[in-house]
């Protein structure tokens, strides 16, 4: 199925019927997966440059790749690779387009994945810049929120913690933005909450929201999608110190809710693990989707799917 764009840096980029496609095709994925291995992209390259820390991403990303049939080229770390020694990220991602069919980066700088589509010979992905987007992450968190409640349509979601910095919040709204009658209420420190990239799409589109401070305001949603408050962000230490474990949920927050607990995690403090054993945690299950959803991306970016 084809998509409407080329290279995926943000989730500003697509349409509810790519959004659609990409749903289905994940589901596919996930019966191809479960199947054992598939051949669809032998002979394809993917090169995986990760300048940022990463686990899930770079792991789903890699594994999606191999359950495929195809096979993976890495750098990680500004310190060991050429940006050290001062090259661009241009020159980067033109070098990669030479050796590799599809490319997925993370970099801290937000805009640097725009910088890297625009010279990019081959797909390119966005796997986070900095406080930017993280529109890949976003697309898992569609994936899981249509497998868990069973539509997109008319949700109701509570969004939680460093809604500021958390690149995640961002690509998630932006996608739910796409559907009918989505709500959101937006639980964050004033320092932390959503910034107006979001709120004045959300405007645009005539979607309802709010604002508070307080967890208990938004334990009536069908979604509740805690975050992390994003240390590596802060410029002053104390700050985050100050507002490190603003929200804290636990079993009884939600054990007699129909309420499904997501997180992009890693998680530090801000779900407790006493909330994991309930059926309301979706979060390992939302990280299983990560898997298919790239499966997904990656075989459509490349004509195969
Ligand atoms: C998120 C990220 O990197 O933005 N993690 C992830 O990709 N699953 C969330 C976070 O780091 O808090």
């Amino acid at each position: 199925m084809a998509l409407s764009f080329q290279h995926l840096t943000s989730t500003k980029q697509l349409t509810r019927e790519d959004m659609d496609a990409i749903l289905k095709v994940s589901l596919e994925m996930e019966k191809v997966r479960d199947s054992g291995s598939s051949e669809l992209l032998k002979g394809k390259v993917l090169a995986s440059l990760f300048y940022e820390p990463s686990t899930r991403t770079r792991m789903s990303f890699e594994a999606a790749m191999h359950r495929l049939g195809g096979s993976v080229i890495t750098a990680e770390g500004i310190q060991f690779s050429s940006m050290y020694k001062g090259e661009t990220i241009e020159d980067t991602i033109q070098m990669a387009s030479q050796y590799v069919d599809i490319i997925v980066m993370r970099h801290p700088e937000q805009g640097s994945a725009d910088k890297a589509a625009q010279v990019s010979g081959v797909p390119f992905i966005n796997a986070g810049d900095g406080p930017g987007q993280h529109p890949t992450q976003g697309i898992l968190d569609m994936v899981t929120i249509s497998k868990e409640r069973g539509t997109l349509d008319g949700i109701s979601i509570t969004m939680v913690g460093d809604l500021l910095y958390g690149r995640t919040v961002h690509s998630l709204s932006f996608l739910l933005g796409l559907y009918k009658d989505v709500t959101f209420t937006f639980v964050a420190p004033d320092a932390l909450q959503m910034p107006e990239k979001v709120t004045s799409y959300l405007d645009e589109k005539g979607m309802k929201y709010s604002v508070t401070q307080e967890l208990e305001d938004g334990l009536n949603s069908d979604v509740l999608y805690m975050t992390r408050i994003q240390k590596e962000r802060f410029a002053d230490s104390s700050q985050y110190e100050k507002l490190k474990d603003s929200y804290i949920l636990e079993a009884a927050h939600v054990k007699d809710r129909d309420i499904t607990v997501m997180h992009p995690l890693p998680r530090v403090n801000e779900i407790s693990t006493d909330v994991d054993a309930l059926p309301n945690a979706a979060y390992f299950r939302q990280a299983n989707n990560g898997v298919i959803a790239r499966m997904a991306l990656l075989a459509m970016l490349l004509g195969e799917a």
